[in-house]
């Protein structure tokens, strides 16, 4: 293991989760622990346009890091190796690609990756144009239950993939998550095309990022292979995931619990995968900081991942506007889901 340490800065502290006046979940409560236990990175600075914020962030960490309301201004004057943007969603983009253009190594953003799809592609373009390794927050990746079932499909323990489906609360959100481990479980496959349906009847944000109230998505993966996620309030499967191939059908039902019944179970097999010593935060931070380490390392966490489920998100936005099937490369950069909230086609103020 290499000796260096990297010089390390977060955007945007909030206040940890459930604490008085906290906004959010205080991402950056995770993200700090997590980078600080590889005993590789020294917190330079913090940026946060809310001084107490900041304040009660340096104070629990007992940091002497330097304080910045203006993140393009840390960005200049401290030149850290190593950032992570935790703020909402539609700040994403700009301070992803700042990072970017004012040379950080490696870029660490939460999800979802940004709210419009042309923000999407800016983002990655920008880091390949600089060289920075940019990645998303998708932490499940680093959870074994999730390994374990990508490496039960390997080992062809329910024959060949024919479909993966998924349910989840909302598309935006959290099914950049869940879309996430689908195409981790296809090996990162492309998509071809994606046709889906939304509904966005009351308002509803999160992270301050409008989020429709119902969803469905069904995509065909280049492989072969068909995904459906279901989202919204009324969206079940049985299951959380299911994964269902030629010899069987491995259902995960929590994030430490699959059930199987693959060739030759007459039953279904219930199996739990531990998490083990380290949790997915510290393996996240593990996976950003080896980067820099050994050069060629990518975290799989990367944005090329990324990128290519997010692109399913804005597909079934663009085909609800559409009214068809989009064959991918999706080519319109804004997000349909906001244009047709914008122009009252959906919405609290529709138009009747
Ligand atoms: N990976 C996960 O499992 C997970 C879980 C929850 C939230 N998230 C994501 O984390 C992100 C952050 O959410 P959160 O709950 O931590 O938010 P939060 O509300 O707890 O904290 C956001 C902070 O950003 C600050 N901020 C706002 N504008 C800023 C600016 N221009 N410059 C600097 N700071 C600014 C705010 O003052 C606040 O302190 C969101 O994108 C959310 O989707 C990810």
């Amino acid at each position: 293991m290499s000796s260096n340490r990297y010089r390390y800065a977060i955007v945007g502290t909030g206040r940890p989760h459930n604490s008085d006046g906290a906004t959010g979940f205080g991402m950056a409560h995770t993200h700090m622990p997590a980078f600080q236990s590889t005993a590789k990175v020294d917190l330079v600075a913090i940026a946060d346009i809310r001084d107490d914020n900041a304040q009660i962030f340096l104070s629990k960490y007992q940091s002497e890091a330097k304080h910045y309301a203006d993140y393009r201004e840390l960005l200049a004057v401290e030149r850290p190796d190593i950032v992570s943007i935790c703020v909402w969603p539609h700040l994403h983009a700009e301070m992803a690609i700042a990072a970017a253009e004012s040379g950080v190594k490696a870029i660490h953003c939460e999800k979802p990756m940004a709210t419009t799809w042309g923000d999407c592609k800016r983002m990655k373009a920008a880091a390949d144009a600089h060289g920075a390794l940019l990645s998303f927050n998708h932490q499940r990746r680093h959870i074994k239950l999730f390994q374990a079932v990508r490496q039960a499909v390997r080992d062809g323990a329910i024959g060949d993939l024919v479909m993966i489906e998924a349910q989840v609360g909302g598309l935006f959100d959290w099914g950049t998550h869940w879309l996430d481990m689908m195409f981790f479980y296809n090996e990162e496959q492309a998509a071809e095309w994606v046709i889906g349906q939304i509904d966005s009847r009351t308002e509803r944000r999160v992270f301050g990022a409008y989020e429709e109230n119902q969803a469905i998505s069904h995509f065909k993966w280049r492989n072969g292979v068909r995904g459906i996620l279901l989202a919204g309030h009324d969206a079940s499967i049985g299951a959380t995931h299911r994964l269902i191939g030629t010899e069987g059908v491995l259902e995960v039902l929590t994030e430490r619990t699959m059930r199987l019944r693959g060739k030759g179970d007459a039953e279904w097999r219930i199996v739990e995968v531990p998490q083990g010593e380290l949790n997915e935060h510290r393996l996240t931070a593990l996976d950003i900081v080896r980067q820099l380490d050994e050069p060629g390392h990518r975290s799989f966490l990367n944005v090329d991942n990324a990128i290519q489920h997010t692109e399913v998100i804005y597909a079934t936005y663009e085909s609800s506007r559409h009214r068809g099937r989009i064959d991918l490369p999706l080519i319109p950069e804004d997000s349909a889901l906001l244009a047709l909230l914008a122009e009252g086609a959906i919405g609290p103020n529709r138009r009747a």
